[in-house]
């Protein structure tokens, strides 16, 4: 018996398609089944400015194949040196969806990330004022914090101060991967939402390390234990429209990923989808899978759902590639190590 599911096309809202020749291999794996996209903007160098996002904008929409459409979501990231006229500028004509935040050194490529967050003040009161929300990178860096403590210390020292001092900012907690990061979610309701990934509701830290060390399982923040991995499906699965999907489709080169110094980031663009329906029928779940992936996102943005629908079905093991050529190089598509049944059929 065939087993199909028709929802809504989805969103990502959480995607880094990088630029050049990454950009031009990665983006159609999105486009083909995503109606949009909140475009990461830690590029080297990252896009600070109106100007620069909307060069970005246009190198995307350059990239996609004749008769694919898709529709990206532009962002700033933030700086200690974000003119708040700028921001407000791109806002106003839609250039810009929201600003991205990330603690400097907290992860690929975010060297020019927020230090001091004083310093941020007033572009955060500015945003508050003309309805920009804030996606946060929850982690600090402090070198005594330990790596996996750094969502929870994140959320106590440096996000529950900036939301009292701001109020009417709206913030996404982008990446949530523990029930730290859960129950403030569910305990603040006014202007919060949480995105999840593919790959932190499919696994912990022990599928990462335990009989050898799985490079394309490293991604920012890191996995978890298991006790939190189980409170991202109950979140993700729950209907609570508070909880949303973001992939963090993260693509790097193979050798980048498969080195010495391996850089973090998941490229799960490929079969998100054909993962999240695995993830939502196992849970018992398969009636919020439309919420997760296509309804909660545009209603925390304000934006419309997508009028058109995809269709998943249950079928024989889905053939997933090793890998992408990009360029001369290639960029390995995350692996789940067991068959996946789900793929997107229409
Ligand atoms: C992201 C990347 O590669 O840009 N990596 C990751 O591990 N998630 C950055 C990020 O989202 O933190
Ligand atoms: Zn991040
Ligand atoms: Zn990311």
């Amino acid at each position: 018996m065939t087993q199909s599911l028709t929802i809504r096309r989805p969103d990502d809202w959480h995607l880094h398609l990088r630029d050049g020749a990454m950009l031009a291999a990665v983006l159609p794996e999105t486009a083909r089944h995503f109606a949009r996209a909140i475009i990461m903007p830690n590029l080297v160098p990252p896009v600070v400015t109106g100007a620069q996002a909307a060069a970005y904008r246009g190198r995307i929409l350059a990239a996609l194949p004749e008769g694919m459409t898709f529709e990206p979501l532009m962002t700033l990231y933030l700086t200690e040196q974000t003119d708040p006229d700028d921001l407000a500028a791109a806002h106003a004509r839609g250039l810009i969806t929201s600003v991205k935040l990330y603690p400097a050194g907290a992860t690929t490529n975010s060297a020019s990330g927020v230090k001091d967050f004083d310093k941020v003040r007033p572009v955060l009161e500015r945003m508050a004022e003309i309805g920009c929300p804030l996606c946060v990178h929850g982690e600090v860096t402090d070198r005594e914090i330990d790596i996996f403590d750094r969502e929870a210390v994140f959320i106590d020292r440096v996000l529950d101060p900036i939301r009292r001092a701001t109020p009417g900012l709206r913030v996404i907690m982008e990446h949530i991967t523990t029930k730290d990061g859960v129950d403030y979610v569910a305990s603040h309701s006014e202007g919060l939402g949480a995105t999840i990934t593919v790959q932190h509701l499919m696994f912990d830290r022990n599928d990462m390390l335990v009989g050898g060390m799985r490079p394309h399982y490293y991604c920012l923040p890191i996995l978890k234990r298991r006790q939190h991995r189980e409170a991202l499906v109950a979140a993700a699965t729950s209907g609570d429209a508070r909880y949303f999907l973001g992939t963090d489709s993260a693509p790097h080169p193979t050798h980048a990923k498969e080195a010495e110094c391996c850089a973090a980031g998941c490229f799960t663009a490929p079969i998100a989808l054909s993962c999240l329906a695995h993830v939502f029928e196992e849970a018992g779940a398969l009636d919020k899978l439309e919420g997760f992936t296509s309804l909660h996102g545009p209603a925390f943005y304000g934006l419309p759902v997508n009028a058109d629908t995809i269709t998943l079905s249950k079928l024989d093991p889905l053939d997933i590639p090793k890998t992408l050529p990009v360029g001369e190089h290639t960029v390995t598509v995350f692996d789940p190590g067991f068959p996946l049944h789900w793929r997107v059929t229409g």
